[in-house]
């Protein structure tokens, strides 16, 4: 959900501003999501990276969340959506971390949407807290080094119990991954749309899910005409 802050200034407003337009750009967009029947998004709210930014606009952007939880939490929880933090809550305040916990605790049986926020989530540090934990289950004599594999690793990421992503899309103009699910992103469709995050709307999602339908997804092998005629 890239460009805030940029919106906010050819505004001429303060980069909260920006940040508010794009919550209500979240919302905008959720909407958009569950009318196209996609049953899970993630969305990525704050990078581990985001603590770099000056205090007060880090502030802003927890204040903000705070705000979401407690205002949005009951429509969300209406339609249905099941809504997951992933990333490192630890350096959260209490009150942000039990509304999270209570917001997933509210949603958890909830089917329509899964909605996931990575809030301190980076995709490096996802790899290397699922490399640790296999180290120690090495360490404690109950896994053997031979039976790592993708799979024994990927079962230890975020998001492990959902089905990887097919779409990934960045707002913006930047063309980069900025430590967003590494791993899962390995055979997903990229979208890179020029709109800064608040000017998206219901029509930028359509866009990208035209663009994904167009797409010919080959994950590693060939096309399904080429395959048709090697086996021809
Ligand atoms: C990137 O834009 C955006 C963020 C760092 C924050 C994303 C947060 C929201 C959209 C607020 C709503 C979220 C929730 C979960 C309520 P930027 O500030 O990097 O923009 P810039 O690149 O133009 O400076």
């Amino acid at each position: 959900m890239d460009g805030n802050g940029r919106w906010a200034k050819r505004q001429g407003k303060p980069r909260s501003e920006g940040h508010k337009a794009g919550s209500e750009a979240l919302k905008r967009a959720v909407e958009a999501v569950m009318e196209a029947k996609i049953p899970f998004l993630t969305v990525y709210a704050f990078s581990s990276e985001n603590w770099n930014r000056p205090a007060v606009e880090v502030k802003q952007l927890l204040d903000l969340f705070m705000r979401a939880l407690t205002r949005e939490i009951r429509e969300l929880d209406e339609h249905g959506v099941r809504i997951r933090f992933i990333g490192d809550r630890t350096a959260f305040n209490a009150a942000l971390r039990d509304g999270m916990r209570r917001a997933e605790k509210r949603t958890a049986g909830n089917q329509t949407l899964t909605l996931n926020v990575a809030v301190n989530y980076g995709g490096q540090s996802d790899v290397t807290q699922a490399a640790r934990s296999l180290a120690e289950d090495i360490a404690a004599g109950l896994l053997k080094p031979e039976q790592i594999d993708e799979r024994s690793l990927a079962k230890r990421l975020a998001l492990h119990d959902q089905p990887l992503p097919d779409l990934l899309i960045r707002t913006g103009g930047e063309k980069r991954l900025s430590n967003f699910l590494l791993w899962q992103l390995a055979y997903t469709e990229l979208h890179f749309s020029d709109v800064l995050w608040p000017d998206f709307g219901a029509e930028h999602v359509q866009l990208a899910l035209d663009d994904f339908a167009r797409r010919e997804r080959r994950f590693g092998g060939l096309s399904a005409p080429e395959a048709r005629a090697e086996s021809a």
